[in-house]
């Protein structure tokens, strides 16, 4: 008998729709092969929602969501909606749905694939060999802390105001998921923080080192944030594991997708303590090339995958998907954010065919 996984399906905004199509149609192709079948359940987020029934993370989604084995989610986000008020805006529906299935950790691999190494726009022999995860902390921090708001001061004057907080209980809960996963791999882990600055960093860092107590296998460094975003690009490979707070590892897991050449090669996976996990890819809906077939849809497609070893536990069915987007790479096939001379630019609908074929072979 086959084991069956209901999958939600939140294609969303933009390229939303094209690069997720692809994913399924990925999943379709690998499932026969390792006695697995998909339901795949349809749900509204962001930008669609708002369209269709005026907010942007409507409960019947949640609750879709919370009734599945694994939510997939492709993009969210368009300048049609910019405009909107705060609670009405396609962010606003993503962040909700963090928060609403409590998936505190994020995990962000960003892996040098050697076909890519001329995509980047830093020297080959500075991130050839780049493998490293940030480890972000996603319903905490100042995305989430209070108050938030803009307010008028007594001088009538307006104020934005948003508030970076961690308990030692949210710091402690992300820092051993990230302590856990740089034990499977190089066994170092780098907590980035603003320590000297912020209270809340000085909190990170001393709860992080508590914890390190426990892990006396993984080696644990620190780095202020902005070190980091300049070791990132200087020297990449010093990395294996970064575990950071929401805003930092925002910002740091783009500077990390650019070592590996594009933006459109990075997955992520989003964890809670249990329930389903959430897997995204790391870029937005990039409205200007939206229905046009020029996404890439790899970063989806590696979120399918990501789904499959950390969600579903069916590592093997992930690697075969691996394996196939690196065939293709090597056969020269290339999406217009990949391409470099000699290589053979596809759409996105061809290079889900190409990696169906090679699923195949
Ligand atoms: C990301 C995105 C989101 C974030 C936006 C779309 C709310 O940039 O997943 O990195 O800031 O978390
Ligand atoms: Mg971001």
């Amino acid at each position: 008998m086959a084991t069956t996984y209901r999958i939600a399906v939140l294609a969303g905004d933009g390229i939303g729709p094209e690069i997720m199509a692809v994913a399924l149609d990925v999943l379709r192709a690998i499932a026969p092969r390792f006695d697995l079948e998909f339901e795949f359940v349809p749900a509204l987020v962001g930008g669609a929602a708002i369209d269709a029934v005026g907010e942007p993370l409507p409960a019947a989604t949640l609750e879709t969501c919370r009734q599945s084995d694994a939510v997939l989610l492709a993009a969210i986000g368009g300048t049609q909606w910019d405009s909107l008020p705060r609670h009405l805006r396609p962010e606003t529906g993503l962040l909700a749905l963090r928060a609403g299935l409590g998936l505190f950790a994020n995990l962000r691999p960003a892996k040098v694939f050697p076909q890519l190494i001329h995509a980047s726009s830093l020297k080959p022999e500075v991130i050839a060999g780049v493998d490293l995860m940030v480890v972000r902390e996603l319903t905490g921090g100042i995305y989430f802390g209070q108050p938030r708001g803009i307010f008028t001061t007594e001088t009538g004057e307006q104020r934005g105001v948003n508030t970076m907080a961690y308990t030692a209980t949210e710091i402690d809960r992300i820092g051993r998921v990230a302590f856990e996963t740089a034990r499977k791999r190089q066994g170092k882990l780098c907590s980035v923080d603003k320590a000297n600055v912020l209270e809340v960093s000085q909190l990170w860092r001393d709860r992080l080192t508590a914890l390190s107590k426990e892990y006396p296998d993984v080696e644990l460094t620190h780095l202020y944030v902005d070190n980091a975003a300049m070791q990132l690009v200087r020297a990449p490979k010093q990395f294996d594991t970064i575990v950071t707070s929401n805003l930092f590892g925002d910002i740091l897991s783009d500077i990390a997708a650019m070592l590996t050449g594009s933006i459109g090669m990075l997955p992520s996976a989003s964890l809670g303590e249990s329930g389903p996990g959430l897997f995204e890819p790391v870029h937005g809906s990039a409205p200007d090339i939206a229905g046009q077939d020029k996404a890439n849809p790899l970063a989806m497609v590696l979120s399918a995958a990501m789904m499959l070893r950390y969600g579903l536990n069916q590592p093997a069915a992930a690697q075969a998907i691996e394996e196939a987007m690196t065939a293709v790479l090597d056969q020269g096939y290339r999406t217009g954010d990949l391409m470099s001379e000699g290589c053979t630019l596809v759409g996105c609908r061809e290079m889900g065919n190409l990696l169906i074929k090679a699923l195949s072979q």
